[in-house]
């Protein structure tokens, strides 16, 4: 997808397993909205500052491992990877390789939840985490992101 200037994208927001449910899936933990009101709500913070932003889902593992290994360190990733990021080595291994800044985002606050959930492989190689806060997750990490490639665009 291209947008604003027609450059490429430079935020993308990728979604793992089971979120393409929101909306249907577990609401207490969730929410109630979809994967299509979250990602027009990423869009519409991007185009406000005119910065071009891709929302992609999967469900298939190595599918995610080939978008990450198709990004450069002058991308910047917003990752939910769903429960891979209990068990995913491969994802976490791919965010390394490229070097990519990558904020970790959940709707759930995965260390108030099951124990297997407290732990993220991801996070050692994300700039940080944003975890429990409902949709607002996508909202806060599309700011900082629009921050993170503002600055690096006056250096
Ligand atoms: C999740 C938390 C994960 O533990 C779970 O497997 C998900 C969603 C979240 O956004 O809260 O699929 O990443």
């Amino acid at each position: 997808m291209r947008r604003g200037s027609g450059k490429l994208a430079s935020i993308w927001v990728f979604h793992g397993p089971n979120l393409n449910l929101l909306g249907l899936r577990e609401p207490e933990h969730y929410g109630s909205r979809t994967l299509a009101e979250i990602n027009e709500q990423v869009v519409a913070l991007a185009d406000q500052v005119g910065i071009n932003v891709e929302c992609r889902q999967t469900n298939h593992e190595g599918d995610l491992i080939d978008w990450i290994q198709a990004l450069t360190s002058d991308d910047f990733l917003i990752l939910n990877p769903g429960a891979w990021t209990h068990t995913s080595y491969a994802i976490r291994d791919a965010i390394r390789a490229v070097k990519v800044p990558t904020v970790e985002v959940h709707l759930s606050n995965i260390h108030a939840r099951e124990a297997f959930r407290a732990n993220s492989v991801i996070a050692p190689v994300c700039i940080g985490q944003v975890s429990g806060l409902g949709a607002d997750v996508y909202s806060l990490a599309m700011r900082y992101a629009i921050d993170y490639q503002d600055q690096r665009k006056t250096k």
